[in-house]
């Protein structure tokens, strides 16, 4: 989908079919021979978030969408909306949208228009309906028609005072980026091999001040990588430690160390998952994935920042060369690890990969990954969970969060709970028999690796797939990707 902003009235845009969000207790600035005021004072339009009416007036067709109260109006809200207003566009068969911003209003909410109706727009159709046999069926025509229409669709981004051009550009290519992390989600995990996300990593290299080095199974040998290692020794495809460095010239602020967990399927190894919705575990690579969009989203748009960022990518697989539970291995900093449980591999990719963001010089510290059942039973799908060791680090993560609707809640990260990870025969050992508190206890193994730098772990387990926001509904939901923007400019920003 093209989007673009103008500066006009909406009867004079070049579009057959025009969205206006119906604000409590206001009325339409610009209307239509009455058409659009009338349709409220009818009852027909109302304010209430998401509702949709639809009319006819001055050659054109008018979506009213309730935004509900202006005080309460933000960019979820928005998200929300546009979406809902999509999904009425898309029935309609429009070829050109326009969008118009409520009056007054901030570039936040632009911004949100955009991300609501790109990231709504988002398909993954790539293995559908293009066979020589499957075209044959009538279900594959219909997809097709269907692909043809959405091609086609145009939005504009309307406001008849403010020139919003810049801010409609910079949204759509957050949004692209959130797009392309959550088609690396969906591939399936036979094309979405660690191999395929070190490419997905290199195409960035074209990107101005971006450098990717790619390590495989001998480079985590030589730099004492054994935790990573043992996790990536089951399976046959070779693992990668991709490390992406983002320097602008105009850098200011703290380097920001951003590390993804990537197992682009998780088995459970020797410690074998049921099979039931296995197949889930091709999501298990989310975090990496937003590591790789949240890089090209903030390279595209040339913030003034100095980023590393460490992708962990690897399968775990049970085989005669996999690790066994009982195992006892040394990560890069030293510290030797039992295995308990193969199935809690994702600590013991990042281990290495937090220790190595480190020693390449980052001076706050995110990790994002799918690492926990447990952040499902506690938070559910709207939150994700959040565990730091810096209360300013983690208010800054949080209010990027905030901001971009990528919820968070804070779990303690208390040394009650390291016992947890206490082994009788290593200095930690990767899981604990009595599952209890399961995210924290993750937590703490991950804090050994993290030196003295301010970190904040995200366990995205429930967040990145399935979560069902209206503007997201089906499969990978690329979570991450905007907060890491966000995150990168607050720090620019020096805020
Ligand atoms: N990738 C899983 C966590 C997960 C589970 C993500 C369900 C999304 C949905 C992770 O590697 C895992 O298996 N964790 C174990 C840890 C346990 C063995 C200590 C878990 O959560 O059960
Ligand atoms: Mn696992
Ligand atoms: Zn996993």
């Amino acid at each position: 989908m093209l989007v673009q902003a103008i500066t006009d009235l909406p009867q004079d845009a070049d579009a057959d079919t025009v969205v206006i969000g119906v604000l409590e207790a206001e009325k339409i600035h610009h209307d239509v021979d009455g058409a659009l005021n009338g349709l409220i004072e009818a009852g027909e339009a109302k304010a209430k978030h998401r509702h949709l009416a639809v009319t006819h007036a001055g050659g054109k067709r008018w979506i009213l969408v309730g935004l509900g109260k202006r005080s309460e109006l933000d960019g979820e809200r928005i998200r929300i909306a546009a979406a809902s207003a999509l999904g009425r566009v898309r029935e309609l068969g429009t070829k050109r949208l326009c969008w118009e911003v409520p009056h007054k209003v901030g570039d936040e909410i632009a911004a949100a228009i955009v991300e609501g109706t790109l990231l709504c727009d988002y398909r993954f159709d790539r293995y559908k309906g293009k066979g020589p046999t499957a075209s044959d069926s009538e279900s594959a025509e219909i997809e097709e028609e269907d692909e043809a229409e959405r091609g086609q669709l145009q939005a504009l981004i309307i406001s008849a005072h403010d020139d919003l051009s810049a801010v409609v550009a910079e949204a759509a290519i957050v949004t692209r980026a959130v797009n392309n992390a959550r088609d690396l989600q969906n591939s399936p995990p036979n094309e979405m091999a660690p191999r395929h996300l070190a490419d997905a990593a290199r195409a960035l290299g074209e990107l101005d001040h971006v450098s990717v080095e790619v390590d495989g199974r001998d480079g985590l040998r030589r730099r004492g990588m054994g935790s990573f290692a043992a996790v990536a020794q089951g399976s046959d495809e070779e693992p990668a430690l991709i490390t992406l460095r983002y320097e602008h010239p105009d850098a200011s602020g703290p380097v920001l160390g951003l590390v993804g967990k990537a197992v682009t399927f998780d088995t459970g190894g020797i410690s074998i998952k049921p099979a039931n919705k296995m197949s889930d575990m091709k999501y298990d690579m989310s975090g990496g994935a937003a590591v790789l969009g949240a890089v090209e989203a903030i390279a595209t748009l040339r913030l003034p920042v100095e980023l590393i960022a460490v992708v962990g990518a690897t399968e775990n697989m049970p085989s005669g060369h996999a690790m066994r539970p009982g195992d006892i291995v040394r990560a890069s900093n030293g510290v030797t690890i039992e295995v308990i449980n193969t199935d809690a591999e994702g600590r013991m990719v990042l281990a290495d990969c937090l220790s190595h963001a480190v020693g390449e010089g980052a001076e706050r510290l995110v990790d994002i990954a799918t690492l926990t059942g447990a952040v499902i039973t506690a938070l559910g799908h709207a939150h994700a969970g959040l565990i730091g060791d810096d209360d300013d680090w983690v208010a800054q993560v949080g209010a990027a969060g905030e901001a971009t609707g990528e919820i968070t809640w804070r779990l303690p990260l208390h040394r009650d709970y390291a016992k947890q990870i206490k082994s009788e025969v290593a200095d930690i050992k990767n899981a604990d028999e009595s599952r209890k508190a399961g995210s924290i206890t993750a937590a703490q193994f991950l804090a050994r690796f993290t030196g003295d730098v301010p970190w904040v772990h995200l366990d995205i387990a429930g967040s990145a797939w399935g979560a069902g926001k209206p503007y997201t509904p089906k499969g990978g939901s690329g979570w991450g990707v905007r907060l890491f923007v966000e995150l990168a400019r607050s720090l620019s920003d020096g805020r």
